[in-house]
């Protein structure tokens, strides 16, 4: 036990179990010898360690990884943490010189810095996927800038979109969510090491060293608020909520779109399982699951929001529970973004359906309306009504507003020509919606166009 001096026994059975982390933290071993390098190295400059000993500690830790790596390196529970752990088997290595690494720091310093760099390291990998899933969706929306599908407000049809205009919604999404996830990076980058308990240290340490050794852009400026802060890992966990709660609207989509009313796309067997009863079944179950993770996650974020709360300065235990929310929350994260950039470069949309309903529903009635403004002049509001007349009889038909007699037209408004046929197509409405932003082939395939380059 490391602080065996003032303990005569030892911790109860419960006091162990609620104590211990080494079953989640050991997470942090590679960072923790990143760490402990950094330390080692500045203590040395510093005159701290005699340059045998620094050689012995770095040595000695390169041995461990080795051990760790290769899955040969005990973890004992009885060590309670990823910080002893390493610590005694250093010593249990290289002797006394392993006992003199612990010299102006505290675990308190220690763990604040090796989840920094563990949530670093978890941020560029997830803003690698993140980017990967982006070209996904510019690939397919580049491929489909033309093909109409029926555009949905409150899910109904609304007015036609075309599929690649869709998708480019989401790399919209995704940018965002990697802004938030390099906004985050930018200010978790103040280097912990060196605030040691609370109070930092008597030593003549050099903290600018450790800091640039590490990566970061330089040492937090309070002692602390370097040990307390966890602001990085909710700022990490707000950005992972909100991602998810992107892919989690995919997903919805996709399970719509596979679905048998809307057949608007198809997934192939490698990322839809069969039902054991119903032989005919395709489920999505990746995207079902892609959906269901957000929980997991936003679960994460309103859990160490809650740990947080309240805790007074400086280091307090409940930060301990700040690792399993980051950890759940990165892995779902990133196995959601993999399945999802699965599910994008497999899906096959069934384009003549989307078409076909792209065109159903009265959907060109706001291209009618439009007409009545552009060619009658008449009052966008009069032109409404109008319109809505004109559905009316169409719906009492039981026709689209394209198969209405132009006598019937006339009857409402009897200044409509042929004329008006002409914007009642599907692709005259889709290629009309040229405004910046908007939905025509023409708008879609350059967006598409300038997010492949953006992204090669
Ligand atoms: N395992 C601890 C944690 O994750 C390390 C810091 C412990 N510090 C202390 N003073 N007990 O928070």
């Amino acid at each position: 036990m490391q602080w065996g001096g003032r303990f005569a026994s030892g911790p109860s059975a419960v006091m162990r179990a609620i104590n211990v982390s080494i079953g989640f933290d050991r997470k942090l071993w590679r960072q923790d010898i990143r760490g402990s390098e950094a330390h080692a190295a500045m203590l040395a400059r510093i005159g701290l360690l005699d340059p045998a000993d620094e050689q012995a500690i770095r040595q000695g830790l390169r041995a461990i990884a080795g051990e760790i790596e290769a899955g040969r390196f005990a973890f004992e529970d009885a060590l309670e943490d990823v910080h002893m752990n390493i610590e005694a088997r250093l010593t249990e290595r290289i002797g006394e010189a392993g006992k003199r690494l612990h010299t102006a720091r505290s675990r308190n310093d220690q763990v604040a810095t090796d989840f920094r760099l563990w949530v670093r390291d978890a941020i560029d990998g997830l803003d690698g996927q993140l980017a990967e899933l982006m070209r996904a969706f510019a690939d397919r929306a580049a491929a489909f800038a033309a093909d109409p599908m029926p555009g949905f407000t409150h899910l109904q049809t609304a007015q036609p979109v075309t599929f690649g205009h869709h998708l480019l919604a989401y790399v919209e999404m995704l940018a965002r969510d990697r802004g938030r996830l390099a906004d985050c990076r930018r200010r978790l980058n103040e280097c912990p090491l060196g605030a040691a308990a609370l109070a930092g240290t008597s030593f003549p340490i050099d903290r600018g060293m450790t800091a640039e050794a590490l990566g970061f852009d330089r040492p937090a400026a309070n002692s602390l608020d370097a040990v307390s802060d966890r602001d990085f890992a909710l700022e990490f966990l707000s950005a992972a909520a909100i991602s998810a709660m992107h892919l989690s609207r995919f997903a919805e989509e996709v399970i719509l779109w596979c679905s048998a009313p809307f057949r608007f796309i198809r997934l192939s067997d490698a990322f839809t399982t069969g039902s054991s009863i119903m032989p005919q079944k395709r489920n999505p179950d990746a995207a079902e699951l892609a959906r269901a993770k957000t929980g997991r996650i936003t679960g994460g974020l309103v859990s160490l929001l809650t740990v947080m709360k309240g805790l007074p300065l400086a280091y307090a235990k409940d930060m301990q529970e700040d690792k399993e929310p980051v950890f759940e929350a990165a892995e779902a994260w990133a196995l959601s973004l993999a399945a999802t950039t699965g599910m994008v470069r497999d899906m096959e949309p069934v384009l003549a359906r989307m078409r076909a309903l792209a065109g159903a529903g009265f959907a060109t009635a706001t291209d009618l309306a439009d007409w009545l403004v552009r060619v009658l002049r008449l009052p966008f509001r009069s032109a409404h009504h109008v319109t809505g007349r004109l559905v009316a009889i169409a719906e009492a038909q039981g026709v689209e507003l394209a198969e209405l007699s132009l006598a019937d037209m006339q009857e409402v408004e009897p200044g409509i020509t042929a004329d008006v046929f002409s914007v009642l197509t599907v692709d005259a409405s889709i290629g009309s919606r040229t405004s910046y932003g908007g939905t025509a082939p023409a708008n879609v395939a350059e967006q598409a166009a300038r997010w492949q380059a953006a992204l090669a």
